[in-house]
């Protein structure tokens, strides 16, 4: 055969595997009819991919991976969910789950007794994905990001079995169904063992994320994405009941965990969490815990959230993973707020699918506790996303090793450590001058929750910041200038480093929140961080306002150990000069507070006395999501003090300096007109 003859061939198989996967796509999808086997459907995939790879120019133009065009994409585009996607707080044990019920049920003011329906069923240890149906067509799947914004994978999905285009039924006009992408262990496994040691995935979770979030989206199509939906975002229908929502999935050809109990009682809850962390090990996938929510959807709107956990839903987490090995050396770590942390530095050990090889010890306190030396065998644990630690000595080392006593002196910069009352933690007193705190700072700058500049993580920070590229975090703004010796550098490029001065432009504009969170403030989180944006609107406010204790302990929800560390902070002059830096290379925006029609928006509001319809917590969540600021105290800046039952001291305050009040039912009324 001749090469004219080939090449022809090869062009007619891929016209051929056009054709098949066209059809095949139509049996399952449209008619819910697969007539070959998933792992055949695969191999077409596959094929198609490996042909098109090494003949691109015979590549159809409508072909399967028609939409993906020849070039690759170096970022994945941007997409706002239409709804914040949340992450769960987590429970441990029995007596967590029943507090979270207790706690439920006091916020929405029902009595004790009262029982409430949840929905429980597996944690799957996957990575969330965002599917929107416009008119019950798929028009997009994203990533959860940092819960606002998310990755466009929708190209990298289209494979998966159970994501269909388009839904069956009657469904609602738009509508963000949300589920968990991972693949099962067996999958798992079959990857890596086509994968050379390097380039092997630790555990199902990471070959998951790996394989979803592809570059090149024919690598995401050849692997067996799975999907299970387990939640609901923004639909233009409301639904009443999480169960009723469920139902609704079945019909338009979505599928969820077929591992689920609805049930009001903790102790049955409890039984059912057990029973499936007996038999974990025989699912095909990992999970890591049990979710349980309300399943009444407007009573989980009454809810809402604390920061980026809603009210009524937690994950009761399995116990975590053991396993044991010798601690080789002791060393100490310094953080970012100074806090001195002595580290194991263990014998390699695969622990749940994960290389350990360090762990931490907490603080000086328990290493006396347990009576731990260099040259012990010790139990380790790792739970989900935490650092592993260190429980307990198994068997102590055959010799005396030296003791690990707490330093007096910080092990970087050689400052003075101390420690503070009621605290078991050492620090160093250099909280601006130590450059491992000075690093460690930078790095909560630019991550995921603070500028989220892409592709500078710690491994980069500390280039830059060896090299004095970088000093303190203004400087990454002038990074640009140092084209040349950037690109110079080992693991460096021309692209690579267009890519990060993209990355750094895109972060410049910035919600205020998160740039008060990006600060790195002791005790100021995001929920703190929020707080505090709310209050301030911008930055110049939270820096004048910073000395003033009567000001910021007036503010709602934000606790004495922030407020004194917020003094702290600025009480450095060059963290003032700092921030008035960062200011001029930034766009620091407003957080936007809608401009909510009603009565309470902008208005100062004290609360007093028990309330009888709602919980005081509900109150003051619906008044701060109409725009109202709550105090707690009655002062002339007061507009409105609500009076309820056995009102005290305040309500004779409001008197004092005649600031109007309110009943609770008068309260109520105005918040809901
Ligand atoms: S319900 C918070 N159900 O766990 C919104 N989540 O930290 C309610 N997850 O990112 C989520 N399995 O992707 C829910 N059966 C399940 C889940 C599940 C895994 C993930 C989810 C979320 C994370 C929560």
């Amino acid at each position: 055969m001749n090469k004219k003859e080939d090449i022809k061939k090869i062009k007619n198989r891929i016209k051929l595997l056009a054709k098949l996967i066209n059809e095949h796509n139509i049996h399952y999808h449209q008619n819910d009819k697969p007539i070959i086997s998933d792992r055949e459907f695969d191999k077409l995939i596959i094929e198609n991919s490996l042909l098109e790879k090494k003949y691109p120019n015979l590549k159809l133009k409508k072909g399967p991976n028609a939409n993906v065009g020849g070039k690759l994409k170096n970022k994945f585009k941007k997409i706002k969910h239409k709804s914040p996607m949340l992450s769960l707080a987590n429970a441990f044990d029995s007596k967590d789950i029943e507090d979270f019920d207790e706690r439920v049920k006091k916020y929405l003011n029902i009595e004790l007794e009262k029982k409430l329906d949840y929905i429980c069923e597996p944690k799957i240890d996957g990575l969330s994905l965002n599917l929107t149906y416009r008119d019950g067509v798929l028009i997009s799947a994203a990533t959860r990001g940092d819960g606002l914004i998310g990755e466009d994978v929708t190209q990298n999905i289209l494979n998966i079995k159970n994501i269909p285009k388009k839904l069956k039924g009657k469904f609602p006009n738009y509508i963000e169904i949300r589920g968990e992408v991972f693949l099962t262990k067996k999958d798992f496994q079959n990857i890596n063992s086509k994968l050379d040691n390097k380039n092997k995935f630790a555990n199902p979770r990471n070959a998951a994320a790996g394989s979803l979030r592809q570059l090149d989206v024919n690598i995401s199509k050849s692997r067996p994405l799975q999907f299970l939906a387990h939640g609901i975002g923004y639909s233009s229908y409301e639904f009443s009941y999480f169960d009723e929502y469920y139902e609704n999935l079945e019909i338009w050809g979505i599928k969820k965990n077929k591992i689920n109990l609805k049930a009001s009682n903790m102790n049955l809850i409890f039984e059912f969490y057990n029973s499936i962390s007996e038999t974990r090990s025989n699912l095909d996938y990992d999970i890591d815990g049990l979710v349980i929510k309300l399943n009444n959807i407007s009573n989980q709107r009454r809810l809402g959230n604390v920061g980026k956990n809603p009210r009524w839903a937690i994950a009761l987490k399995f116990s975590a993973e053991k396993a044991q090995t010798i601690i080789e050396d002791i060393d100490f770590q310094v953080g970012r707020t100074g806090s001195i942390t002595p580290v194991a530095r263990l014998q390699s050990i695969n622990l749940g699918g994960v290389i350990i090889s360090n762990a931490t010890l907490h603080n000086f306190d328990e290493i006396k506790k347990k009576n731990i030396q260099i040259g012990d065998k010790v139990e380790i644990q790792r739970a989900g996303d935490v650092i592993p630690q260190v429980i307990k000595v198994i068997k102590k080392a055959n010799k005396v090793n030296k003791l690990i006593n707490p330093p007096k002196k910080c092990p970087i910069c050689g400052s003075k450590t101390y420690k503070e009352q009621n605290e078991a933690v050492l620090r160093c007193i250099n909280t601006y001058g130590c450059y491992a705190q000075k690093i460690s700072q930078i790095i909560h700058f630019v991550s995921k929750k603070g500028l989220n500049i892409d592709g500078f993580g710690e491994k980069q920070v500390k280039q830059f910041y060896y090299l004095k590229f970088i000093k303190d975090v203004s400087d990454i703004f002038i990074l640009k200038n140092l084209k040349l010796k950037i690109q110079n550098l080992d693991g460096w490029g021309e692209l690579s480093f267009n890519n990060l001065i993209n990355s750094i432009e895109n972060s410049k504009n910035i919600d205020l929140d998160k740039f008060i969170y990006s600060l790195g403030i002791r005790f100021i989180g995001e929920v703190n961080s929020a707080i505090l944006a709310k209050e301030f609107k911008n930055i110049q406010n939270f820096i004048l306002a910073s000395k003033k204790t009567d000001v910021l302990s007036n503010i709602d929800g934000l606790g004495p150990k922030a407020i004194k560390a917020i003094k702290d902070f600025f009480s450095y002059n060059q963290n003032i000069a700092l921030l008035e830096k960062l200011s001029r290379h930034l766009n620091i925006n407003e957080n936007k507070i809608e401009n909510i029609n009603n009565f309470f928006n902008g208005k100062n509001l004290v609360f007093t006395g028990s309330l009888i319809n709602i919980s005081r917590d509900e109150a003051k969540y619906l008044a701060k999501k109409v725009g109202a600021k709550i105090l707690s105290t009655v002062s002339k800046t007061t507009d409105y003090v609500i009076i309820g039952e056995k009102a005290g001291s305040k309500s004779k305050k409001a008197k004092e300096l005649n600031i109007n009040t309110l009943t609770e039912d008068e309260f109520l009324k105005k918040i809901n007109s």
